[in-house]
């Protein structure tokens, strides 16, 4: 017998790509698929957090005056045990700490100890497939920026007259415990402050006339997004020149900006809003002009990139633009499968032989 959600279910499935019709041509192939999908997100979470756990344990001074361990092969045993006992033992409560000390094992010594082993263990990332496997990890530099300034500044090239008003941001991610160029400082979500920067920079907004949307399936990211200060602490990493000179000129067109800290203006706070939501599973809230998604579908395989896709391009506007470093095949067959038109793509190197990229896609 059919349900009032299978009905529902089907007259929605008929606005999908054909591709994901033959995939999901019943209502309970989509059921079982999407509650795996919760199920295997939740995991994924929750083993990202521990590894953030972890090398904060092995690496952050504000608990312990014992040396930092890199969390690579051949790390001393004695060293990391001392660590995890100094965690343990630690009374500091700054926000990392309330966050970490709460999550499950934070308070076990033998768990504790097997987290920082595993991280230790996860030596490749550059493997095939490493991302797919691993936890979830929200972490996000100020330098994710600098491609996604271009990829503004070269859209803008293509379609001169458009404006942005509503901006979206899938996997804003949070500055937070990293595995490389850990530094002991408070937490930052950086890309949302930084695209309304560029937005505001590359012509696509006025101060006040945009609003930001960041949808991220960690509720820390987005609890910290929403108590937002009014302070955007700029602490570059890489010394490429590149990247340097963008982040020399950050921040002025959200705030005042002196040395490294950015008073924000007070639009700002009232522009940028987060959301909880899982981009593989349903649409975001509401249409965009443009939307930023980077380092993120590297931890999708190619199913969870095409059905991303797919909802966002429900949400586009006529014209709307998709930035995003993913240079896989697979997301550039989910792109044409889901309607986008690959409009332009660069990759970019960066000194040191490290290289990032960017793509534009446009509805
Ligand atoms: C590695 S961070 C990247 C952060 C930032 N975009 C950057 O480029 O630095 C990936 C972010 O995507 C979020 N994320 C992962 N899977 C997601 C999903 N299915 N839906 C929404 N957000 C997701 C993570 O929680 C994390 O905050």
């Amino acid at each position: 017998m059919f349900s009032l959600f299978n009905s529902l279910w089907l007259l929605d499935a008929a606005l999908w790509p054909p591709s994901l019709r033959r995939r999901f041509s019943q209502p309970g192939d989509w059921t079982r698929y999407a509650s795996e999908v919760r199920g295997r997100t939740e995991q994924r979470i929750a083993a990202g957090e521990r590894d953030h756990l972890a090398f904060y344990v092995l690496q952050s001074m504000e608990f312990t005056a014992l040396k930092p361990v890199a969390p690579l092969p051949g790390a001393s045993d004695v060293l990391v045990r001392g660590r995890v006992r100094e965690f343990l033992k630690s009374r500091v409560l700054n926000e990392k700490m309330a966050w970490l000390k709460r999550l499950p094992g934070a308070a076990h010594e033998g768990l504790l100890w097997e987290a920082c082993q595993s991280v230790i263990a996860a030596t490749d990332p550059g493997r095939a497939g490493f991302y797919l496997q691993r936890g979830l990890s929200s972490d996000s530099e100020l330098e994710a920026g600098f491609i996604v300034d271009l990829g503004l500044a070269t859209a803008r090239q293509l379609t001169p007259g458009a404006v942005a008003r509503k901006v979206l941001i899938v996997g804003p991610g949070l500055d937070w415990a990293p595995r490389t160029g850990f530094a002991d400082r408070p937490p930052q979500s950086h890309q949302p402050l930084a695209v309304l920067d560029s937005l505001v920079r590359h012509g696509w907004a006025k101060p006040g006339g945009v609003r930001l949307t960041a949808l991220d399936v960690n509720p820390r990211v987005v609890q910290f997004i929403q108590r937002m200060s009014g302070e955007w602490r700029l602490a570059p990493r890489l010394a490429d020149p590149d990247l340097t000179a963008y982040a020399a000129d950050l921040g002025g067109r959200v705030g005042k900006r002196s040395g490294g800290v950015v008073r924000l203006d007070s639009w700002v706070r009232s522009a940028v809003q987060a959301r909880l939501g899982n981009i593989v599973l349903s649409s975001p809230p509401e249409a965009f002009d443009m939307v930023v998604v980077t380092n993120m579908l590297l931890y999708f395989d190619a199913l969870e990139c095409e059905l991303a896709l797919h909802w966002l391009k429900r949400q586009a506007n006529r014209g709307a633009w998709l930035i995003h470093n993913d240079t896989r095949p697979e997301v550039e067959a989910a792109a044409r499968q889901t309607g986008w038109t690959p409009r332009f793509a660069r990759r970019v190197p960066l000194q040191g032989g490290l290289e990032d990229s960017f793509s534009l896609l446009q509805a």
